[in-house]
């Protein structure tokens, strides 16, 4: 997945730049499949008697989403990450902003319907997102049946089985119920569904946190293998930093529903600069006992704040380290400080190289080129 991306990332580098110069959208170049920019997703919360107060789960994001990439979306618990996945794909109306699927705003019904066609998720849940009272084949079917896909009950049949295939499935399973399948083989009916409709672009919200850690890398690989053979588009919600590591080109990071850094995966983990993302790597248990040693964890101070209640300023303020006057006053502009290494801080790290971290963890010893 990411040699086939060396060739597509130097050149969508180059496509960042010039989308982020170029306000047209129809003037956007094709290598993005998918432009979010300034999406804000606030919940209204209940705070007393008539009153209410917007929890600002998604503030004001910005990015592109290139054809054929896994942009891996890490960060704590509570951050805004399924929120942002959900949001993207309409599952909850976005309080504002704007998101261009293959060169065309979803605005309006018919833009809707079509990117519904072509966009899934992959739930965290295997086993409270499938109805145990449907068979297998019911559950793929359903994404075909709401679309009107097929024209007659065997080509919807003939569907269901090469979905199975496709997921490492036999036939003879399409006829019993999702309760009698293990969570492993739940999430590959969960995969085989996504793909009822030949999606492009498929949000995967921590799709193997709940399986066993031996089950983990097998459902990672059929992920790899289907993106290889159908050209899909990820974006992948993960806690798990090594998991994101081994999947994904390039890597947001989330606190408090903002982008603080975005970089291709090796540069993230060989050049961080946001003191949050640091905090997050130096939190890996590295397996090397003489890395380790000198492997020194940044904790950061404190709880994180609720989003009811932000911070002025920087989100990150109240916890990091290298906080100033100056950091309590505006938010931080996510801004490129290198070609395609997006960071939002007034004092980004420019000195710390993670190679040793990256190493130690089975990575690369330099960035991909
Ligand atoms: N439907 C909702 N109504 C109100 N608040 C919500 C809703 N969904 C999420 N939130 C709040 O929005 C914030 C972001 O939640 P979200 O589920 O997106 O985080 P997350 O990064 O996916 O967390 P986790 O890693 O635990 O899955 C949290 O404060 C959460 O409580
Ligand atoms: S802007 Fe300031 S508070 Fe925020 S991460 Fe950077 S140094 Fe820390
Ligand atoms: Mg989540």
């Amino acid at each position: 997945m990411k040699q086939k991306l060396n060739s597509i990332t130097s050149k969508a580098k180059l496509v960042s730049q010039v989308m982020y110069d170029n306000p047209h959208i129809e003037e956007r170049p094709t290598d993005v499949i998918l432009h979010v920019e300034h999406l804000k997703m606030y919940f209204k919360i209940n705070t007393g008697w008539f009153r209410s107060k917007p929890l600002k789960a998604v503030d004001d994001v910005t990015f592109d989403i290139h054809r054929g990439e896994t942009l891996g979306l890490v960060g704590e618990s509570g951050c805004g990450k399924t929120t942002l996945g959900r949001t993207i794909l309409h599952l909850y109306k976005p309080t504002s902003g704007t998101i261009v699927f293959n060169g065309e705003e979803i605005l309006g019904k018919e833009s809707l319907r079509h990117f519904r066609q072509r966009s899934q998720i992959v739930f965290q849940d295997p086993y409270s997102s499938l109805d145990p009272r449907m068979t297998v084949e019911d559950i793929i079917a359903e994404p075909m049946d709401i679309h009107k896909s097929y024209k007659n009950k065997e080509e919807r049949h003939a569907r269901v089985l090469e979905l199975m295939r496709m997921v490492g499935m036999s036939p003879e399973q399409a006829t019993r119920y999702a309760h009698e399948f293990s969570g492993g083989q739940r999430q590959r009916i969960g995969i085989a569904r996504a793909l009822a409709l030949n999606p492009e672009f498929v949000v995967c919200d921590e799709p193997v946190s709940a399986l066993d850690v031996s089950i983990q890398a097998q459902v990672i690989n059929k992920f790899a293998e289907l993106q290889e053979k159908l050209g899909l588009t990820y974006i992948f919600v993960t806690h798990n930093l090594l998991v994101v590591k081994h999947i994904a080109d390039r890597i947001a990071v989330m606190y408090l529903g903002h982008i603080v850094e975005l970089a291709e995966t090796e540069e993230l983990f060989e050049h961080t600069m946001h003191p949050y993302t640091l905090s997050l790597l130096s939190a890996i248990p590295v397996p090397d006992p003489d890395i380790a040693k000198t492997h020194k964890r940044i904790i950061p101070e404190g709880d994180i704040p609720s989003p009811l209640n932000a911070p002025s300023g920087c989100p990150f303020r109240t916890r990091c380290p290298k906080a100033t006057a100056e950091c309590a006053k505006t938010l931080p502009p996510l801004k490129e400080l290198k070609p395609g290494h997006f960071v939002a801080c007034y004092h980004p790290e420019t000195n710390k190289s993670g190679i040793a971290l990256l190493t130690a963890l089975g990575g690369k010893k330099h960035a991909k080129k």
